[in-house]
């Protein structure tokens, strides 16, 4: 009867347990976490002022980190990405728009700048491209620093540096100061600096943009043992096809937007090839300049549907366009067509730009 007694009990409490596990969804408290995003941004504008230059350098951009997932950001020079991350880490604040981090459960962007850094702690490590390792210290002081600051027990401090150090491959090194280590060897401490708060998430611009190429693929491959053995998600900026191969989703930035999403399939010189175009929470869709190129750069269309696509024709009326200044009409059919054109879209006819065409 006693046995029986103490079965009941274990089977009752082992119930009481499942039920406090589970949502009324049926999900787990791990399995709800893991659905809910890691880091959301909504409508980032970011608008600098250089006395009376204003630079647009984020034009309305959202996007979310997943927990444990690898985000990538690409896109040319100056087209926003630094700023993004930036913003995204709570480094700079942006001009409006919104900036989740699951931990604070608010928007940064509305948070003190010692609440945001306060938050970062546990949150997000930030890796820059420059090491930033205290000369002075070596590479085992510099990670147990940055976990007194972070307010970490040192007895924590002490365990969690020597894993550290052992998981990164900088055992050897822990005694060392940053002159006498290699490129690699520097990051790996930076790394372990940021990752000694244990944080959610790993933020990066360009972080093995000055390694070489040897160098880099350890570094890379680091970073995906830091993402699946310690389950940290990954928000990267690259321009190295090295890099983006190894992301789950690539989102493509050019001229303060994101364009669209790419793939690991990517080929970071054919970027049409891979590109799967997105409509943003503005509904925005931007057509790329090269498609547009294509059929002479039209500034107008009409927009008409067929089965399920989409149709978009150009449309070159003078009226439409600077009072005809900007269009030209062709000598073979006689359509009007913009003053860019080499070629006529409608005939293919050569555009001879010449005296009283417009
Ligand atoms: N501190 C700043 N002051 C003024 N303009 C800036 C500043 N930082 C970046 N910009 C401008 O904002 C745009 C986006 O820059 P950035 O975010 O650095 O792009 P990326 O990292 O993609 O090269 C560029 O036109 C750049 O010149
Ligand atoms: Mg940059």
């Amino acid at each position: 009867m006693d046995n029986f007694i103490s079965v009941y009990c274990l089977l009752l409490l082992l119930r009481m347990a499942t039920a406090a596990h589970n949502t009324q969804e049926g999900l787990t408290a791990k399995e709800r976490d893991e659905n809910i995003p890691l880091l959301i941004a909504e409508d980032v504008i970011k608008i600098y002022q250089t006395g009376k230059i204003e630079t647009q350098a984020l034009r309305g951009v959202s996007f979310k980190v997943n927990p444990g997932e690898k985000v990538f950001l690409i896109g040319p020079s100056g087209s926003g990405k630094t700023t993004l991350v930036n913003t995204v880490a709570g480094i700079i604040k942006p001009t409006s728009g919104k900036v989740f981090w699951k931990d604070l459960s608010k928007d940064i962007t509305k948070s003190s700048l010692e609440e945001i850094i306060r938050a970062r702690r546990s949150f997000a490590g930030v890796i820059f491209q420059d090491s930033r390792l205290l000369s002075h210290l070596t590479v085992k002081e510099n990670i147990e620093l940055a976990g007194h600051y972070a307010g970490i027990n040192p007895s924590v401090i002490k365990k969690r540096s020597e894993f550290l150090l052992r998981f990164l491959n900088i055992w050897e090194k822990r005694d060392k100061r940053e002159d006498t280590l290699s490129g690699g060897e520097k990051k790996r401490a930076a790394i372990a600096t940021t990752l000694i708060t244990n944080p959610r998430i790993l933020i990066g611009d360009e972080p093995t943009g000055d390694l070489d190429i040897v160098t880099a693929e350890s570094i890379l491959d680091l970073f995906d043992r830091i993402n699946k053995e310690l389950g940290i998600a990954l928000c990267i900026v690259t321009h190295s096809q090295q890099v983006a191969s190894r992301a789950d989703r690539i989102l493509e930035l050019r001229d303060g937007i994101i364009i669209g999403r790419h793939g690991r399939e990517i080929v970071l010189r054919k970027l049409e090839e891979s590109r799967l175009l997105e409509i943003d929470r503005q509904n925005r869709l931007a057509i790329p300049k090269y498609i547009l190129n294509v059929v002479n750069d039209p500034k107008h269309f009409t927009i008409t549907t067929k089965d399920d696509s989409i149709i978009l024709t150009p449309v070159f009326d003078p009226n439409l366009y600077n009072n005809g200044q900007d269009v030209v009409t062709c000598a073979m059919c006689g359509k009007r067509v913009s003053h860019t054109a080499k070629f006529c879209p409608y005939c293919s006819e050569t555009i001879t730009h010449t005296k009283g065409t417009k």
